[in-house]
């Protein structure tokens, strides 16, 4: 009989690190975060400069090729990725048997892993031809799978790509264009909305890259592992968060009621957490969330609107940063505290928030999933145990129990 304490006392040792609080699982050459001091950069280039001056499609090559691409370079990867924007008609079909009221990450999972079933040859991940092809059509058919999640919820006529349009505008086309042939895009909203992509497209380990590289450790194909992605993302301690950050303001309602939220927080016999608060990595402000906030004046401003949520959380955000409790726990917002305000503001319900995560987020997965099947060293991903349960013991026949 084995004594499992005994066993482990004396096994080779390994590292318990629930959460991987503090264990690298891979190298990358992706993105870097310092968040004591709230740096995030892209191939090295700050996040900042990127939001202000780049584009989505220049973030996208940037991540998958190493470097910014010159304007020829540019031109050729959107018009690549626009050559990929439709969706095989049969997919269109799929989507009919999800019910109305299916919330929309439970499309993409489902609708991002049958993608599978069309391209076979993702399947040789092994051809880096065939790997970039198969991030390309990733990229590309994202929003197109995106706006007919919702298209389907509100019982519209899905739109078919505008490859005339850039990227963000022929997603914001399929999406709002009712009929599309009238839509015009507002650059303000196209420019606000590219700027949201990029701040969501890469950001190194979290736990929907992990997943994704995990699944992708196995050697199962791109698209099932987007999907697992996709599934991880949807959790509301991830991109879930958004959507849960818009609900408490909403649930806030008013200023005059902030300090009570606070209190709930601070209180450890009270589950409830201020969402869009508090990050794994920063602990200090998350510049994803200063470009954010940024960008809410402008698209209010943009259309006219005064949403009295903004001055809930600017208010909530203020009272947090002078709280001992959030100063000595180094919580900050976090990307997702503003951006639910700006999509509301758009137009999309809440349901889409973690959708259009999950699109800007493709590239990051995509591009680490090349790196690590490019990687000499990659193996499949296997994390240990520390077994806790019953020593080995006689099997008890069932009428001695
Ligand atoms: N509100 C109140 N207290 C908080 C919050 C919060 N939002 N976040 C963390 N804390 C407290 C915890 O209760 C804990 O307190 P303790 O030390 O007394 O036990 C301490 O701060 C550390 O929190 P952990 O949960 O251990 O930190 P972890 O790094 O595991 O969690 C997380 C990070 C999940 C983001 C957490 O801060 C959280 O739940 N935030 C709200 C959800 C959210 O906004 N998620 C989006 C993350 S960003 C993204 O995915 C894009």
């Amino acid at each position: 009989v084995i004594d499992i304490r005994k066993l482990y006392a004396v096994s080779d040792h390994f590292t318990f690190d629930p959460g991987f609080t503090s264990t690298a699982s891979c190298e990358s050459a992706l993105t870097f975060i310092d968040g004591d001091e709230g740096i995030l950069l892209h191939r090295g280039y700050s996040i900042e400069e990127l939001s202000e001056q780049s584009s989505f499609m220049e973030v996208s090559y940037l991540l998958l090729n190493g470097e910014l691409p010159n304007k020829a370079q540019l031109d050729h990867f959107s018009h690549t990725i626009s050559r990929h924007t439709m969706l095989h008609e049969q997919l269109a079909t799929f989507y009919r048997g999800f019910r109305r009221d299916a919330h929309p990450m439970a499309i993409m999972c489902g609708v991002v892993g049958a993608l599978s079933a069309f391209y076979h040859d993702s399947t040789d991940i092994s051809d880096p031809t065939h790997r970039m092809i198969s991030s390309h059509r990733l990229i590309a058919k994202m929003p197109t799978i995106a706006a007919m999640a919702y298209k389907y919820s509100v019982g519209q006529p899905f739109v078919y790509p505008d490859n005339s349009l850039s990227y963000t505008g022929n997603f914001l086309r399929m999406t709002f264009g009712v009929p599309a042939e009238e839509y015009v895009v507002n650059p303000v909203i196209e420019r606000a909305m590219d700027r949201i992509f990029i701040l969501h497209a890469d950001h190194e380990q979290n736990a929907s890259t992990s997943t994704v590289r995990l699944a992708g450790s196995s050697g199962a194909n791109p698209f099932a592992c987007i999907a697992a992605g996709i599934a991880c993302l949807w959790g509301p301690a991830h991109g879930g968060a958004n959507e849960a950050a818009l609900n408490m303001l909403r649930e806030i309602g008013t200023p005059d009621r902030i300090p009570h939220y606070i209190e709930r927080a601070k209180d450890k016999n009270d589950p409830f957490r201020l969402m869009g608060f508090g990050h794994r990595v920063y602990k200090n402000y998350d510049p994803r969330a200063s470009v954010m906030q940024k960008t809410v004046r402008e698209v209010l401003t943009e259309l006219n609107i005064t949403d009295p949520i903004f001055d809930v959380a600017m208010q909530l955000e203020e009272m947090a940063l002078n709280d001992s409790y959030f100063i000595e726990k180094k919580l900050f917002p976090n990307v997702d505290f503003y951006s639910g305000i700006i999509l509301s503001a758009i137009g999309f319900p809440t349901e889409m928030f973690t959708v259009l995560f999950a699109l800007s987020r493709t590239v990051g997965w995509v591009a680490q999933w090349n790196e690590m099947i490019s990687d000499p060293a990659q193996k499949i991903g296997r994390p240990r145990q520390l077994y806790t349960g019953p020593n080995q013991r006689p099997y008890p026949g069932l009428a001695q129990r």
